[in-house]
């Protein structure tokens, strides 16, 4: 399958998909504290999204993905799986990533939330992986291409000594979840697809502390860096108009 490119109309319902996504995060952040399980945020957000949001939540039953959200702590890098026995605490740092289908459009999402005092170099990652995200973000436009994002994230990531996941990546997205192009997260300036208007895709870096590789657990989901050591990931889902970009899934918190 080719690139779509989205019609105003199509890119209204990614409009509507991506706000509701954004406020999911910003309804959760509360309850984001020590004691509270990974299962119990699932619950909430399962909840928001089908009785206050009239949404879907995409992941559940995504080839087989049991829950509504992601929920990655400390070392695991995405789609862990929210479980009832998963107990977060003091200074940990968690992933939520909340996918929403609203109208046949999906919105895609997530942000990096800490419990009670973050250890001072998992915020540390935290916040560079964010600035790794908004530095590709700021080139998007019609004429840059999918190389010039990958580098920027790549050149920020290892300027601070962090390590840039190349088994996953940012993907199309529109009324599939999961479409062409693919979004790598490292790469060459002026190399891979060129961007026009109507394009959505995320953009969704996964910067670890420690080496690159990655280990997949038995459970056929939860993605952990091999040595143990933290990862940090944000995501945005966009979409490239005339002049440059819109952040679909912008959060109040932020200003493009
Ligand atoms: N939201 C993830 C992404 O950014 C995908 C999760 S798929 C799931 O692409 F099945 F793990 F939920
Ligand atoms: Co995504
Ligand atoms: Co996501």
């Amino acid at each position: 399958m080719p690139v779509t490119l989205k019609t105003p109309e199509q890119i209204e319902k990614m409009r509507v998909a991506g706000r509701a996504a954004a406020e999911v995060l910003e309804m959760i952040e509360p309850y984001v504290v020590a004691g509270v399980t990974t299962g119990k945020l699932d619950q909430i957000c399962h909840d928001y999204i089908t009785q206050k949001l009239h949404a879907i939540p995409a992941p559940l039953n995504y080839k087989g993905f049991p829950k509504s959200v992601c929920t990655s702590v400390n070392h695991v890098i995405c789609h862990g799986i929210p479980s009832d026995k998963k107990v977060l605490k003091n200074g940990d740092s968690i992933n939520i990533d909340v996918t929403v289908i609203v109208d046949g459009f999906h919105g895609d999402t997530s942000k990096m939330f800490f419990v009670g005092t973050p250890q001072p170099h998992a915020l540390k990652l935290a916040q560079i992986t964010q600035e790794c995200l908004y530095k590709g973000i700021a080139l998007v436009k019609p004429g840059a291409r999918l190389g010039d994002i990958g580098h920027v994230i790549q050149e920020h990531a290892q300027k601070h000594h962090y390590t840039v996941v190349r088994e996953y990546c940012g993907h199309g997205i529109g009324e599939v979840f999961h479409e062409e192009p693919q979004v790598l997260h490292y790469g060459k300036p002026d190399t891979g697809l060129e961007l026009k208007e109507g394009m959505t895709f995320t953009i969704e870096p996964m910067i670890n502390a420690g080496k690159a590789q990655t280990k997949l657990k038995r459970d056929g989901w939860t993605v952990e860096t091999k040595d143990g050591r933290l990862s940090a990931q944000w995501e945005h889902t966009l979409a490239v108009t005339a002049t440059g970009v819109e952040v679909l899934t912008a959060r109040k918190e932020e200003s493009f």
